[in-house]
């Protein structure tokens, strides 16, 4: 192959195979990866091309270390379960950095740390990280390569599992090196999992360590991960790139990053319109992304489930794409009942990690059915029964699949310049205070909102499930910037747009409770009602209740039929009490304090606004 660049293969190292793609570009990305494997001295280094055979050998390898079970193929083709260690099960947010030249540009909602110092710190770490191992370099696009709203960025990593995974949540490949090599910029990735072996150490099945850095440096356009296998750890193009990065290099080239599902909604006359929803991790995305409307004659094409890339059009409408090219979805809750879509995507061709294996070789997680198997063995690989009096499955436990298996997936996904959005929808988990749906009344309270949302906290991330925090647009822990400017630049992003034709900004709750602790909503398919008033309401067709915290739908609008909600349970849901609402609006301003100062005037005023409606209500 030609090989051009710096690489000097050392006698201790195999070089694996180089591509032999040739330009300029390739020279930096190859002195790249010469200094990454000089720092971390793995035994060899693979380059990703992509291809099928590679992806197969990779898996059959983890199957030989006893890194991956595979699944009887009877049951679920081609695919595999991987447990990982008890204490690498999540998002560790606490561990994850913001390393900005400046601390006010990371914001006191993120963690700081001075770049220099954080490099001090983590260098000595990767240094010898991947002794004994492979070194796999991942060349990775972010939405179709080459497409206008699309990025590229390399992930280099010593986890097998986490080639695989990005291989499914991202287009990986040698035509990404292309782009590379013509000289388009790209995002530097590096993911050890900080388990260095020693000649003739035997390897376990999920190598991680203690300690762990999830890094990132927005100037530079660099993430460094170290001591984590988990997904949103390791699979550097999701939550860091696309969200955290993504955000950054979007705040200076006028787009959005976000945490958002996209889809496509068709009504029974055929007219399609397209949402964006951002609800805070493990509050119901890949659900709504995978909608299966039980009003007659609606349709919902899934576009993506996580992340959405919004950007002003030339007609003043925000277009997006998703990004990714996989789910990578909550296992537990997902079942016939509730996500039969996602169901059906499993079908095979799909990573577990962390849910129950059954007795004849295939996964089980809490809620895949109603009933439990008699017998398994649970995420930690121990005996289970019903009696065992714990869950099976672990509540982050996940399953990764490419998109295109989901049988409800558009055509038109993986379209370059994605679709025009019609309405922005934001929620969290609350159980009380937010009503099921209600309207902002323009762009401005839309993102005042999105500023305000707050959410009990789930097993996606390390921390005491069911806490109440703020999760402004869902972005808490994926800003990659100071939060108080990403209001400023959603405020901004707003002016690009006609008024007329930026997407209608709504705040929904399908986690409200009755005083007995239970649902007030059914929720799942039966979002589709909520849906079916949002869309009226852009289409003009119905008005709307004026309420102190926005527009809420007449009674007699919301489509019921079919389904048995008791009056006093839809009366609970809209029930909106200015007492509480205060005290809200109070935590908005003691949170809005924390920015001292960034926080911009147009949100102050909605918040004055608001408190002036409650209090003469
Ligand atoms: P994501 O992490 O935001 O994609 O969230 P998921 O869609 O995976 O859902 C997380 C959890 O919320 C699962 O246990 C779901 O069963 C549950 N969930 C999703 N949608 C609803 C809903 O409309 N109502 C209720 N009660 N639970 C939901
Ligand atoms: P999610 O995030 O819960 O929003 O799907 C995935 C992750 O844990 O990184
Ligand atoms: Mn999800």
């Amino acid at each position: 192959p030609a090989i051009t660049g710096s690489t000097r293969p050392t006698a201790a190292r195999t070089y694996g195979e180089l591509p032999t793609v040739a330009g300029e570009g390739m020279t930096a990305l190859r002195e790249w990866v010469d200094e990454i494997a000089a720092l971390t001295k793995p035994a060899r280094i693979h380059w990703v091309d992509g291809s099928r055979a590679e992806n197969d050998a990779l898996l059959r390898e983890q199957v030989e270390e006893g890194k991956l079970i595979k699944l009887n193929p009877e049951w679920r083709p081609g695919s595999y379960l991987a447990r990982s260690h008890p204490s690498d099960v999540a998002r560790t947010e606490a561990r994850t950095f913001i390393a900005s030249e400046r601390e006010e540009d990371a914001g006191p909602t993120n963690n700081w740390a001075a770049p220099d110092e954080i490099r001090a710190t983590i260098t000595p770490l990767f240094d010898g990280s991947m002794t004994g191992r492979t070194m796999y370099v991942v060349p990775f696009s972010m939405g179709p390569v080459g497409g206008p709203l699309s990025h590229i960025g390399v992930q280099v990593t010593d986890s097998a599992y986490a080639v695989t995974s990005i291989g499914i949540m991202t287009r990986v490949g040698t035509d990404v090196l292309r782009e590379i090599a013509g000289g388009a910029p790209w995002v530097k990735t590096v993911h050890s999992v900080g388990a260095p072996l020693a000649p003739g150490q035997a390897d376990v099945a999920w190598p991680c360590n203690d300690e762990k850095y999830i890094v990132h440096f927005p100037e530079t356009l660099e993430v460094w991960s170290y001591g984590s296998g988990y997904g949103g750890n390791a699979i550097l193009a999701k939550k860091c790139f696309a969200l955290r990065i993504a955000s950054v290099i979007g705040r200076d080239e006028g787009w959005l990053a976000e945490h958002m599902l996209l889809i496509r909604v068709i009504d029974p006359a055929g007219r399609a319109y397209h949402i964006a929803a951002a609800f805070p991790s493990a509050c119901g995305k890949t659900n709504l992304a995978m909608l299966r409307p039980t009003i007659p004659g609606w349709r919902v094409e899934t576009l993506g489930d996580d992340i959405a890339w919004i950007r002003p059009g030339e007609d003043g409408r925000l277009w997006a794409i998703n990004p990714e090219a996989g789910f990578f979805g909550v296992a537990p809750g997902t079942g016939e009942s509730t996500n039969v879509t996602a169901v059906e995507t499993l079908w095979g061709n799909t990573i577990f990690t962390n849910v129950a294996l059954r007795p004849d070789g295939d996964v089980w997680w809490e809620g895949l059915t109603d009933e439990p198997p008699a017998e398994l063995t649970d995420w930690e690989g121990n005996p289970w029964t019903p009696a065992s009096g714990r869950p099976a499955a672990h509540p982050n436990s996940r399953f990764t699949v490419a998109a295109a298996q989901c049988p409800q997936i558009a055509d038109d996904w993986d379209a370059p310049q994605g679709v025009p959005l019609d309405a922005i929808l934001f929620g969290g988990r609350r159980a009380t205070n937010v009503p099921l749906v209600v309207e902002a009344t323009d762009w401005t309270h839309g993102v005042f909102m999105g500023s305000n949302v707050s959410s009990e906290r789930t097993a996606a991330a390390e921390g005491t499930v069911g806490e109440l925090r703020r999760d402004p647009f869902a972005m808490l822990p994926f800003c990659g910037y100071n939060m108080a400017d990403y209001f400023g630049h959603w405020l901004k992003v707003g002016q690009k747009l006609r008024f007329d034709r930026a997407p209608r900004v709504f705040q929904v709750n399908w986690f409200r409770k009755g005083t007995d602790g239970r649902f007030l909503w059914p929720g799942f398919g039966d979002n589709s009602r909520v849906i079916d008033w949002i869309i009226r309401r852009i289409e003009g067709e119905v008005g709307a209740v004026d309420s102190p915290i926005g527009r809420l739908p007449h009674p007699e609008d919301l489509d019921l039929d079919g389904i048995d909600v008791p009056q006093a349970d839809l009366d609970e849901l809209f029930a909106v009490d200015p007492q509480l609402w205060l005290q809200e609006a109070d935590l908005t301003e003691e949170f809005y304090r924390t920015f001292e100062g960034r926080v911009p005037a147009p949100l102050w005023a909605e918040l004055a606004a608001l408190r002036y409606r409650l209090q003469r209500a």
